[in-house]
C-alpha cells in the first residue's frame, strides 16, 4: 500500500537516472563526493597523534595547474594529501601499498602510484589528477569520453586510476595495439575483473585522442 506522501515522492523522482549519466558524473572527477570532512581532515586518523618530530610543514605543490599551499607531514603520501587535504577524492586508495594502481596520478606526465610517493618529493613538479583532465568548459578528456561511449566499467572504483594510466601511456605511444595498451596499463588492477570492456573503452579513448589531438 503506497500512501499519499510516498506516491508524491515516487512521482517527483526523475524517471531514469541512466547508467550513462551516472558514470558521466563519476568520470568528471568525483568532485561531488569531496566533502568538508575530507577537506578538513588531519593527516592523522582520529585518535592518533603524530609521531615525535613529525610536525606539519607548509609547502606548495602544483596540482592540476594550480599552486596549492598545504600543510603536510614529512611521511605523508601524495594520495593522502590529495584526498584528505586538498579534497581531490577522485584519486582512490585501494591497497595503499603500490599493488593496485587505483591511486594513479600523473607527475610530469608520467603515471605514478600516489600512495607510494611522499608529498614533499613532488615540489616543483606538475601533478595531474582525474579532476584536472576535463577542459575548463567541462569537455571531457578523450579517454574519459571513450569510457562514456563504451560503458567500460562495473563499479568503477578502479576507473580513475585506469584513466590516468592510459592518458600517461598514450603520451608515449598514441597509436598502440590492443596488446600494447594492455601491457602499458598492466600496473592497474580491477577487482570486478572487467578487463575486456576496460580495454575496449581505453582503445576507444586512444582513437578519440588521435582524432582530437591530431596524433
Ligand atoms: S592504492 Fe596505490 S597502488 Fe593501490
Ligand atoms: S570496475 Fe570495479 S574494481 Fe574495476
Amino acid at each position: 500500500m503506497v500512501d499519499t506522501a510516498d506516491r508524491k515522492l515516487i512521482e517527483d523522482t526523475p524517471k531514469a537516472i541512466s547508467r550513462r549519466n551516472f558514470i558521466k558524473g563519476v568520470i568528471a572527477g568525483g568532485a561531488a563526493v569531496a566533502s568538508a570532512n575530507y577537506l578538513f581532515r588531519a593527516a592523522t586518523m582520529p585518535g592518533q597523534s603524530p609521531p615525535a618530530g613529525a610536525g606539519e610543514r607548509l609547502i606548495t605543490v602544483n596540482v592540476n595547474g594550480r599552486q596549492r599551499r598545504v600543510d603536510i607531514m614529512k611521511q605523508e603520501t601524495l594520495a593522502w594529501t590529495l584526498r584528505y587535504k586538498l579534497g581531490l577524492t577522485g584519486t582512490k586508495l585501494g591497497c595503499d601499498r603500490a599493488e593496485c594502481g587505483a591511486c594513479t596520478v600523473l607527475i610530469d606526465d608520467v603515471p605514478h602510484y600516489s600512495c607510494s610517493m611522499l608529498t614533499h618529493t613532488v615540489r616543483g613538479r606538475k601533478v595531474v589528477t582525474i579532476e584536472g583532465l576535463a577542459s575548463a568548459d567541462g569537455t571531457l578528456h578523450p579517454v574519459q569520453q571513450g569510457i562514456i561511449d563504451e560503458q567500460g566499467f562495473q563499479c568503477a572504483f578502479c576507473m580513475s586510476g585506469f584513466i590516468m594510466a592510459t592518458v600517461g601511456f598514450l603520451k608515449t605511444n598514441p597509436n598502440p595495439t590492443r596488446s600494447q595498451l594492455a601491457h602499458g596499463i598492466s600496473g592497474n588492477l580491477c577487482r570486478c575483473q572487467d578487463y575486456d570492456k576496460i580495454l575496449t573503452a581505453m582503445m576507444r579513448g586512444a582513437e578519440i585522442t588521435r582524432r582530437t589531438h591530431g596524433a
